[in-house]
């Protein structure tokens, strides 16, 4: 059933247990979590940073198939500053900044089952933090190149951190990849002029209020213009090394990522399907990048290191007759000339969402994860939600944007799946036919946009993942505003549910506790343990209902 409960609940056979949290430490010497939240900056690069999202578990021996030992990679999204530093925002300083980046970025801890419970190994010789200050060596057509260039960069080829990491994926050869997602909220640009590329990527005269350009003059977008050019990409990360560099990976396109989903071509080529989830303009595209040469089977990351540095990037165009096709965003092809601004593959990655809207691609719902059936190839992506469609003109376009046979309902509050398989079964192929899977909704809603195709309630799915039997499992990202609004009244807090999408059946799996976010999961090998993440729980709406009313998540 749904729920409102504040815990996690589950069906009667199944238990859950607490592996990781905010604070832990993970690295070794990492001091303990302090429920004042009073550890420092320097603690917090030791310890688990905030918000956890996608993450993938290595079995350890690295190559074995062990279900009771191994790594787990982890990103961690965004802070919440409030709750950061021991007293939330005020008397905003240097070490709050430091505080906060070093609560963002990428977490590598060993874990340990014990029969019953998972616990981190403590001082664990792959225990790691990747900060919004770590060294990242750039890869690919955008490295070097002047708009990658900055005062403090000059080469173009190292950048420092990532953040605001959303979901994951991960490669053949046995590395991490983590996507960066809202970035471009980190800057500010004060003067309001920014270029047309810095305006489509959302850098404006506001920040998402993380502040970090009082104290890092690296975030002040007047100042150093390229500096959001450096981010906003896939990156890499070897979990079995923590001294090795990571890498920003430049052919795969930079947008805001939510996951890179593996799937392989017939001749060995690889290719990952990424979404765009930009949180303010909502209309984006969903990609697909196929490298250019086969990755070396067998062979580690020494071997297969290059791989993602050359290869060609699509962007979806859904027709209304079922049928797409993935158009090919290579310079001096389908009008990405010098005059519309492309002179070079490095001005198509940086700039691929522009790319992306002159060749036709669709814009869709704010697409999410995506997921490959490990058997059929089929492919899966969620479309959480976009109420701004059928609403005017959305935020820099100058048509409005109706439904679509894609995204068909305006507005879409409760978000759809949409499913594609690829012409002759070849991941590589540039043609594919579409279907919608299943939109969410309330089935007993009075408001037929609201009802959805199933016969389960369920809102705004996100994080998608289809395990090795070929179980799809959804999680829902509904905000504490819409889980107070009427239209949740039969819906709940956010869950999991379990499709089988041979049959169509939807079961419901997981309860979250109020105001949290599910997202990020993972299966051991032997299928007994399902890792996920319960992210902002406690979050409260805005305007927050009165403190005895039973929408109020802290009633
Ligand atoms: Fe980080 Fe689109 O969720
Ligand atoms: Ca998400
Ligand atoms: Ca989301």
């Amino acid at each position: 059933p749904i729920s409102r409960a504040d815990t996690v609940t589950l069906p009667p056979e199944y238990i859950w247990t607490v592996v990781n949290a905010w604070g832990d430490p993970i690295v070794a010497g990492g001091p303990e979590f302090r429920h004042d939240a009073g550890q420092s900056a320097a603690d917090q690069a030791l310890q688990a940073g905030m918000h956890h999202d996608g993450m993938n578990y290595f079995p350890l021996p690295k190559g074995s198939n062990s279900s009771n030992h191994g790594l787990l990679a982890v990103n961690f999204e965004y802070t919440d500053d409030g709750l950061l530093h021991t007293d939330g925002m005020e008397d905003w300083s240097a070490e709050k900044v430091q505080k906060s980046k070093n609560a963002h970025g990428i977490g590598v801890m060993e874990v340990q089952f014990d029969g019953e419970t998972w616990r981190v190994v403590k001082n664990s010789r792959y225990g790691r933090r990747i900060t919004a200050d770590t060294p990242f060596l750039i890869k690919g057509p955008a490295a070097g190149h002047p708009l990658m260039q900055t005062e403090f960069d000059p080469t173009g080829r190292t950048a420092l951190g990532t953040w605001n990491n959303c979901a994951h994926g991960v490669t053949p050869w046995g590395t991490y990849l983590s996507c960066e997602e809202n970035v471009t909220p980190y800057f500010i640009a004060r003067s309001g002029k920014v270029s047309r590329m810095l305006d489509r990527y959302g850098v404006d005269a506001k920040s998402w209020g993380f502040r970090w350009h009082e104290f890092d003059p690296r975030f002040d977008a007047d100042l150093h213009p390229n500096e959001p050019n450096r981010h906003g990409w896939v990156v890499e990360v070897d979990p079995f090394d923590p001294t090795r560099p990571p890498v920003k990976h430049t052919a795969m396109g930079r947008m805001a990522h939510e996951n890179a989903a593996l799937s392989i071509a017939r001749d060995g080529r690889v290719v990952y399907y990424m979404g765009d989830d930009d949180f303010r303009s909502r209309f984006e595209h969903i990609y697909k990048f196929v490298s250019a040469r086969p990755y070396v089977q067998g062979g580690g990351y020494e071997e297969n290191q290059d791989v993602l540095d050359e290869g060609t990037l699509y962007a979806a165009r859904f027709d209304a007759d079922g049928t797409g096709e993935w158009i090919e965003l290579t310079q001096g092809k389908h009008g990405l000339a010098p005059e519309a601004g492309f002179s070079s593959q490095a001005q198509v990655v940086i700039d691929a969402r522009t790319a992306g809207d002159l060749v036709g691609a669709t814009y869709m719902d704010r697409p999410e994860w995506v997921t490959v059936h490990p058997l059929t190839k089929e492919v899966f992506c969620t479309l959480s939600n976009n109420t701004s469609r059928g609403k005017g003109a959305p935020l820099g376009k100058t048509d409005a944007l109706g439904a679509d046979a894609a995204n068909p309902r305006a507005p879409n509050l409760m978000g759809h799946i949409i499913r594609w398989r690829e012409a002759g079964g070849d991941p590589a192929s540039t043609r594919f036919e579409w279907d919608i899977f299943v939109q969410a909704g309330d089935p007993g809603h009075k408001d037929p946009l609201k009802r959805g195709t199933a016969d389960l309630a369920f809102a705004q799915p996100d994080g998608l993942y289809i395990d090795r039997r070929g179980v799809l499992w959804i999680q829902t990202d509904s905000s504490a505003q819409n889980m107070a609004s009427p239209d949740w009244e039969n819906i709940g807090n956010n869950q999991m549910l379990a499709a089988d999408p041979a049959t169509d059946e939807l079961r419901r799996f997981l309860v979250g506790p109020p105001g949290c976010e599910i997202t990020g999961m993972i299966e051991t090998p032997d299928l007994r343990t399902l890792l996920v993440n319960i992210q902002h729980r406690g979050e409260m709406p805005q305007p927050h209902p009165p403190r005895d009313d039973p929408r109020n998540p802290r009633a």
